[in-house]
């Protein structure tokens, strides 16, 4: 069993789950934790290329199933490349997205149900769950705004192209945000919800709040 404390920070494009990921980091850093940070897809120089492939426009008609495969190709390196060992060494683990993602965006999203995703993630991610997850919903058009125009940004300075996914028309996204209230609703002893248009700082004490709960809650069953 891991010994350390895995947290995944969820959300729809644009929820600002980047800043407040690096933010939490120097918080529990400046607190004396060991911290590793890490995103999917991504996190390895394997999944770092499966990511440049499956966010890439140029990556037409990929079918739903191809993209699920893609981002559990890049998770299952993760997870044994990255996060068991770090878990096992006893660091705290921030990872920008998870399986809440594939459920939301390929099970929601994308229309490919909720036990496809779940039964790939018992096989193929040692079932690993995280014991926190904070889900960012603002409103869908305040994301969306802030997601294509950043895209258009980044596309315009560094000619790196991750805009597949904020190309997907509205309804896309409406199952996406559909599907991360249902698995809140699921299991709301893992996710918290924060919601609503509130401020980056807003959204910091929220989440501080909650990991100091979590933390609080874990010390004391260790002592127990
Ligand atoms: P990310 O870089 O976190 O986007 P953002 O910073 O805009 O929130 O994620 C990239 C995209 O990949 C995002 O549109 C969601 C999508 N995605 C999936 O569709 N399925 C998955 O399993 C994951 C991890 C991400």
């Amino acid at each position: 069993m891991p010994r350390g404390l895995f947290i995944t920070l969820e959300g729809l494009d644009g929820s600002g789950k980047t800043t407040q990921i690096n933010r939490l980091a120097a918080w529990l850093k400046k607190r004396g934790h060991r911290v590793l940070v890490t995103r999917e897809p991504g996190g390895t120089e394997t999944g770092e290329r499966i990511r440049a492939l499956v966010l890439d426009s140029r990556s037409k008609n990929l079918a739903p199933m191809a993209e699920m495969a893609l981002m559990f190709a890049s998770r299952a390196q993760t997870v044994a490349e990255v996060l068991l060992p770090a878990l096992a060494a006893g660091q705290i683990v921030l990872c920008d997205r998870f399986t809440d993602s594939t459920e939301a965006y390929q099970g929601g999203g994308r229309e490919l149900g909720s036990a496809v995703v779940l039964e790939l993630h018992r096989q193929l991610c040692s079932g690993l769950q995280p014991g926190l997850t904070l889900l960012l919903l603002p409103s869908l058009e305040a994301s969306l705004a802030r997601a294509r125009s950043r895209n258009e940004r980044t596309a315009n300075e560094s000619g790196k192209d991750e805009g597949r996914f904020e190309a997907e028309q509205d309804a896309f996204y409406e199952r996406v945000w559909q599907k991360y209230r249902e698995i809140a609703a699921r299991e709301p002893e893992r996710v918290v919800l924060i919601e609503g248009d509130l401020s980056i700082d807003e959204v910091h004490e929220q989440i501080v709040e909650a990991v100091a709960e979590h933390l609080a809650v874990l010390t004391a069953a260790a002592k127990a």
